[in-house]
């Protein structure tokens, strides 16, 4: 674990000047935003290298110039491939070896960015269809959150219903921010009208409207009941999914039953799968 002495983001003004000098081959940036959602999840934007070229639901490796060698972690780009930012959502764990230091960043501050963005979650890797899913559980949303601000998906899928659960309902809070402004947005709102469906589900809150897994509220019939929709149908339908593990691999099988079969950058299918990038 990295613990930099000499970077102290904790010492008052923001703009520290990294103690350690920047790796060869990776950017250094500037964080521009940062949002706290809870106690365990926030969101941030850094500057965005005029090179560095990704497809919407692609991840990059950051750091922090916190040690002669940093820590590294893959975190999908929440923003779209256009924006001139770059965005990301990511957890707080306390003895992370980068999250419990990222954690603290504030605007002005250096972010590292490798140079390479790749991914699997992405509209190339998916054969043509009708529908699109995005199933998502915690910040597994992320890559998503780029994909729905793409207006390729829309050129591509007729709809796009991005499903996001989570223990509680404070950590829903990223996705309907986002889901609102793009629907406030006189451009956005006009391209994702009546296209863009957001189902959110809780597990672990039961003060929350719909609860449940995913997986349960495919299986049971829910949410095709809630959202009006046909069940998942392999001539039409395509998926992606980001999350945990295990809830990668109940999702997965869940779409094979559903006749899917899962796709690749060089073998297009009927839905790809990626794991999230935690600590
Ligand atoms: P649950 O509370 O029933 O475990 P986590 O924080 O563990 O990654 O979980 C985030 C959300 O994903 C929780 O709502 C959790 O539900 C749900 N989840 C966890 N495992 C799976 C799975 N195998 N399939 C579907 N959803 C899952």
């Amino acid at each position: 674990m990295m613990d930099g002495g000499a970077w102290a983001p904790d010492a008052g003004e923001a703009a520290a000047t990294p103690a350690f000098p920047i790796p060869e081959n990776v950017f250094a940036e500037t964080v521009t935003e940062v949002e706290h959602y809870t106690d365990w999840l926030f969101r941030f934007r850094i500057t965005r290298p005029t090179s560095f070229r990704f497809r919407s639901g692609e991840f990059a490796m950051i750091g922090l110039p916190n040690a002669e060698k940093p820590v590294f972690r893959a975190y999908s780009m929440a923003s779209p491939a256009w924006d001139d930012t770059l965005e990301f959502f990511s957890i707080k764990v306390p003895d992370g070896p980068l999250t419990q230091h990222l954690q603290k960043i504030r605007p002005g501050d250096t972010v590292l960015l490798r140079k390479k963005a790749t991914g699997t979650l992405v509209l190339d890797a998916l054969l043509p269809g009708t529908r699109l899913y995005l199933f998502s559980t915690g910040t597994g949303i992320a890559p998503f959150a780029s994909i729905i601000r793409d207006p390729e998906t829309y050129e591509k899928f007729e709809q796009v219903v991005l499903t996001h659960t989570c223990r509680t309902a404070g950590e829903l809070r990223y996705g309907e921010d986002l889901v609102a402004a793009m629907r406030e947005d006189p451009l956005v709102g006009e391209m994702v009208e009546g296209r863009l469906l957001h189902y959110t589900t809780v597990t672990r809150d039961p003060a929350f409207p719909r609860q449940g897994r995913i997986t349960d509220a495919v299986e049971s019939g829910r949410l095709a009941a809630d959202l009006g929709l046909p069940p998942i149908d392999p001539a039409a339908d395509r998926a992606m999914i980001c999350g945990s593990m295990a809830m990668l691999q109940d999702v997965k099988a869940m779409c094979l039953a559903h006749g899917l079969d899962e796709g690749a950058n060089n073998k297009p299918g009927r839905f790809v799968v990626e794991k999230a990038f935690v600590d």
